[in-house]
């Protein structure tokens, strides 16, 4: 009985340090229920160490308890290591980049001091527990690249310090629940790529003022874009691509100032581009390629400071506005695949370090601008099946950065600026169908 007493007050003591601390022995709990591969956790076995604070992975505070697991990409498998969540003072778990396997156990929900858990890129299966949410300190959630099923329960709504969710690339094949709504605190919601089942986005998301990110690309979204979404303040970055939306993109997205890039491409849409842009002072990235967008491109939308302008394969008419050329951050305007017409505008170029320029298949007519390579950065000159007449500009001859010449089905004329053969990284030149004069046909042979 003495005997027992004794070893009950030296293992509890902090101030005697004969044997491996309370939390050491929990960590090699967790350790046994895994399958570890050779020797990677060996400072783990050190019986001798009076506190686990030295061994790989573990970060102690000043009072020797364990606040951080950190054993990402350590070839970790077996099941999520409850053992963990004995741990009082465990604010960070990362176990990223391993082959946890089966479920994640409801009683993960005792690991309370958490602020971030990091179970990325393993092989969870099965639903969310419910208890998840009631982790009041997480902080950060990353569950993303698993092969959870099921949809995102309502229970989530209970999150009370939840800044990031990240839920990508699983195999959730349920709904998602408007309660995500609830939870005020997200910044970032990124639940792309998953099979979940076909259901509108939820209107309530907009009620989460302080979000910057929203990700729901390949999620299977159906209806309209929520009017909702246009009024979150922060919103810095919007990605609805690849679903099934249908409508028009809503006129007040132009009134969301955060904003930096919105990704609606490969959906339906329909109807025009909103006109009324508010004058932004952040760069933007706009991709609303492969809808049935219809009407013409907005010279409004053409003055903000774009970084990319994607709208290829819509239903767009008239001219590309002249004031784009005013847009000195412009790296990528891809416009294939319309209806547009008239001459592009001369300055396209000349003030920005444009790289690629694609607007195949439309009915544009007119020269080609001088300055496309002013900046000395066009790699990718895509100009194929248009109206395009004159010569090819002779400052494109010293557009030493070309990759990508591709002019065919054009009723261009004149000889081919000399230079254009020696220029170091052109992979392609595609220049048939046009009216060019000159010895083309002996200085190469097929591939033009
Ligand atoms: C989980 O991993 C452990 C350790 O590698 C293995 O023994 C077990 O069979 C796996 N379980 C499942 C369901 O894959
Ligand atoms: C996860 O899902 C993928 C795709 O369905 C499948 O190939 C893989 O075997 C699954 N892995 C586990 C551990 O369930
Ligand atoms: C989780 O870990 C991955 C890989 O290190 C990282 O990219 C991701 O940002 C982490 N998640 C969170 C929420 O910090
Ligand atoms: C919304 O959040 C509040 C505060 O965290 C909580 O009391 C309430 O139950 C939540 N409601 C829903 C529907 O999740
Ligand atoms: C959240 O959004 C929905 C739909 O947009 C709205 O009906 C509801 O009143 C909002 N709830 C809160 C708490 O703001
Ligand atoms: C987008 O849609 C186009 C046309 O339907 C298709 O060819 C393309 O593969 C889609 N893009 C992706 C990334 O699925
Ligand atoms: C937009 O803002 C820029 C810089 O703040 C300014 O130069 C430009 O005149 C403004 N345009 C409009 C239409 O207000
Ligand atoms: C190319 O553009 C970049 C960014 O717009 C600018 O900093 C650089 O000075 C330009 N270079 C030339 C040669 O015009
Ligand atoms: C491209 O132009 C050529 C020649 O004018 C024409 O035969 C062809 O049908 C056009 N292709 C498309 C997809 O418009």
């Amino acid at each position: 009985m003495l005997l027992f007493f004794l070893s009950l007050f030296l293992s509890s003591s902090p101030l005697l340090t004969l044997s491996l601390n309370q939390e050491g022995l929990y960590l090699q709990r967790a350790k046994q229920g895994l399958s570890v591969p050779n020797n990677f956790l060996s400072s783990w076995d050190n019986s001798r160490d009076d506190t686990p604070c030295h061994w790989h992975g573990i970060t102690c505070d000043s009072a020797n308890r364990v606040i951080s697991i950190d054993l990402s990409q350590s070839q970790l498998s077996g099941p999520f290591p409850l053992f963990f969540c004995r741990l009082q003072y465990l604010t960070s778990l990362s176990l990223q980049d391993n082959f946890i396997n089966s479920t994640l156990p409801d009683q993960v929900s005792t690991c309370q001091s958490l602020t971030e858990l990091n179970l990325s890129s393993n092989w969870i299966v099965g639903k969310f527990p419910d208890s998840l949410s009631q982790l009041k300190n997480l902080k950060h959630l990353d569950l993303s690249a698993n092969n959870f099923s099921g949809g995102i329960p309502p229970s989530f709504g209970h999150f009370a310090s939840l800044e990031t969710l990240y839920l990508m690339a699983n195999l959730l094949d349920g709904t998602i629940s408007g309660a995500l709504g609830n939870i005020s605190t997200l910044k970032e919601l990124l639940l792309a790529f998953n099979p979940f089942s076909p259901g509108p986005i939820p209107s309530e998301l907009g009620n989460l003022t302080n979000l910057e990110y929203l990700w729901l690309s390949d999620c299977n979204r159906v209806g309209p874009i929520p009017e909702s979404l246009t009024r979150l303040p922060k919103l810095n970055n919007l990605d609805l691509s690849l679903n099934r939306l249908t409508g028009p993109i809503p006129s007040s997205i132009t009134e969301l100032r955060s904003i930096e890039q919105i990704e609606l491409y490969n959906n339906s849409l329909s109807g025009e581009l909103p006109v009324k842009w508010h004058n932004m002072t952040t760069l933007l990235r706009l991709d609303a390629s492969t809808n049935e967008l219809t009407g013409t491109i907005p010279p409004e939308l053409c003055e903000l400071q774009l970084e990319s302008l994607n709208l290829f394969e819509n239903r767009l008419e008239g001219t590309l506005p002249e004031s784009i050329s005013g847009s000195i951050n412009l790296k990528e305007l891809k416009l294939f695949n319309n209806k547009l017409s008239g001459h592009l505008p001369s300055q396209l170029g000349t003030n920005s370090a444009l790289q690629v320029l694609d607007v195949s298949y439309n009915q544009f007519s007119g020269e080609i601008p001088e300055g496309l390579c002013s900046n000395g950065s066009l790699e990718d000159l895509v100009l194929i099946n248009n109206s395009f007449s004159g010569q090819i500009p002779e400052s494109l001859g010293k557009c030493q950065s070309l990759r990508r010449v591709r002019l065919k089905h054009n009723l261009l004329s004149g000889t081919v600026p000399e230079k254009f053969w020696g220029l170091p990284y052109v992979s392609l030149f595609e220049l048939v169908d046009n009216s060019f004069t000159g010895q083309i046909s002996k200085l190469v042979s097929g591939a033009i």
